[in-house]
């Protein structure tokens, strides 16, 4: 076993619900980080820049129709395309906070009735993250935010099932956030969770393998 104390970035991925709040509270804490002298990046998946990403995200937004196994696995495809860049970046100290990841995948996948396990099995391999935060919202409480963008899953129906996948693949690692507090308490919470992540991973935690 490798036991080297290399200091890294850390990889930080939040998770939920469509309208959860994710992407203005990953933008904000990319923001807190690089204020505070931290590296950071935001990225997010499904990354639509690249080829992979522009067949996904005709997807989602209906100009094409796929077999439910055959998007999965575009998912799961962006994010082992992006696999090495993201190894170049946390071995370089940049921690990575990510909209989505993962938990995504199999949760949304597994609410159309997908194998829980065949869906998780093409993420082995990716790297795990050193924290998951769900912002915890209900679906009711989601669909009232402004409304969808009307991309395929801003459904409330279809919402509640990803709800429930999510509480089925979440394990007592994840830190759960209340999503309907003010923007400026939930910001707070998270980042007191990032910055615990980012001193672990400065002292050398490991990097680890989904899933685990
Ligand atoms: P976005 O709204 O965060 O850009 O994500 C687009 C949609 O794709 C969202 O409804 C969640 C869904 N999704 C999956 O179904 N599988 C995945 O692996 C990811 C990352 C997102
Ligand atoms: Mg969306």
């Amino acid at each position: 076993e490798d036991r080297r104390v290399e200091p890294r970035g850390a990889l930080v991925v939040l998770e939920g619900l469509d309208r959860s709040g994710k992407s203005s509270q990953s933008s904000r804490l990319v923001s807190y980080l690089e204020g505070s002298g931290i590296s950071a990046e935001l990225w997010r998946f499904p990354d639509r820049t690249t080829n992979v990403g522009q067949m996904i995200s005709s997807y989602l937004t209906n100009m094409s129709q796929l077999d439910d196994h055959t998007i999965h696995l575009l998912f799961s495809a962006n994010r082992w395309e992006k696999r090495s860049l993201m190894e170049t970046k946390l071995k370089a100290g940049t921690t990575l906070i990510v909209d989505r990841y993962s938990y995504s995948g199999v949760a949304f996948s597994s609410s159309k009735g997908l194998d829980i396990e065949w869906c998780k099995a093409p993420e082995v391999g990716l790297f795990a993250p050193d924290a998951v935060i769900f912002l915890d919202i209900s679906p009711e409480k989601a669909a009232e935010r402004g409304g969808y963008g009307g991309e395929r899953y801003e459904k409330l129906e279809f919402q509640r099932k990803v709800a429930e996948s999510y509480k089925a693949l979440h394990d007592a690692s994840w830190k759960i956030v209340d999503a309907c507090q003010s923007m400026e308490d939930v910001e707070k919470q998270l980042q007191d969770i990032v910055l615990d992540s980012v001193m672990e991973c400065q002292k050398g935690k490991p990097l680890s393998h989904l899933w685990s």
